[in-house]
């Protein structure tokens, strides 16, 4: 018999809950901001800015909450990442979701009380929020504090250089969402991992 395993700390919930919303404002008003023409802008410019740099902000403090989080409590472990059989067992997974669950096959990495991520879960969590999400806050910050940019980078602004990372590293976290959106629509049911994330149980 299945029993339920007490996996998301209300902290983390809460963490969860902010980023995701900020980050959807941020979406929104970072598209706009990027395609705004004279004559057209999907949100009014200067609200865009300043609901950006305010949401920026405070995604940035919310982030710590993830970090220091991760570093005091026992959810930090499920994010280490061991090089023996690193590949070997991120193939297996990839193989299981382009082929195997397909046909019904068993999970080959199932949820644990040692193990919440599968390896392709904890690679593309690992890369999105140590990696990405790190550029994104750092170049954000220094748009709004541009007085810190080098002007001159081998010829090109800092400034532009700085905008096409920022621009880069969103971009990324927005595809980030999407794959992380549909899956975790393939748990036992499709709507079973986002009540883990409002129960804490999976
Ligand atoms: C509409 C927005 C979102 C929804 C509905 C959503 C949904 C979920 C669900 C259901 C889970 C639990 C399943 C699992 O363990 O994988 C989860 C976990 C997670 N989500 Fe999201 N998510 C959203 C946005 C985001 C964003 C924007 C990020 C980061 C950029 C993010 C990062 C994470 C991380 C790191 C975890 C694992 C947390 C942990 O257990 O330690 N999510 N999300």
């Amino acid at each position: 018999m299945e029993s339920k395993l007490y996996l998301y700390p209300v902290w983390l919930r809460i963490w969860h809950i902010i980023n995701a919303v900020l980050f959807l404002v941020l979406i929104a008003t970072g598209l706009s901001l990027q395609y705004a023409s004279v004559d057209y802008s999907f949100i009014d410019f200067e609200i865009a800015v300043s609901t950006h740099n305010i949401a920026g902000v405070a995604i940035t403090i919310a982030y710590f909450m993830f970090v220091f989080g991760n570093l005091f409590t026992k959810n930090g472990k499920f994010y280490k990442i061991k090089r023996k059989g690193f590949f070997s067992d991120l193939f297996t997974q990839i193989k299981y979701y382009s082929y195997g669950i397909f046909v019904h096959q068993k999970t080959p990495f199932p949820v644990t009380a040692k193990r919440k991520f599968n390896p392709l879960q904890k690679v593309s969590y690992v890369g999105a929020m140590y990696f990405l999400f790190p550029i994104m806050i750092l170049s954000g910050l220094a748009l709004i504090f541009p007085e810190f940019i080098v002007p001159n980078v081998f010829g090109f602004s800092g400034i532009h250089l700085t905008g096409l990372v920022h621009i880069i590293s969103g971009f990324g976290l927005s595809i980030f969402l999407c794959i992380h959106l549909y899956f975790c629509t393939i748990g036992k049911t499709p709507t079973s991992n986002f009540k883990s994330m409002i129960d804490g149980y999976h």
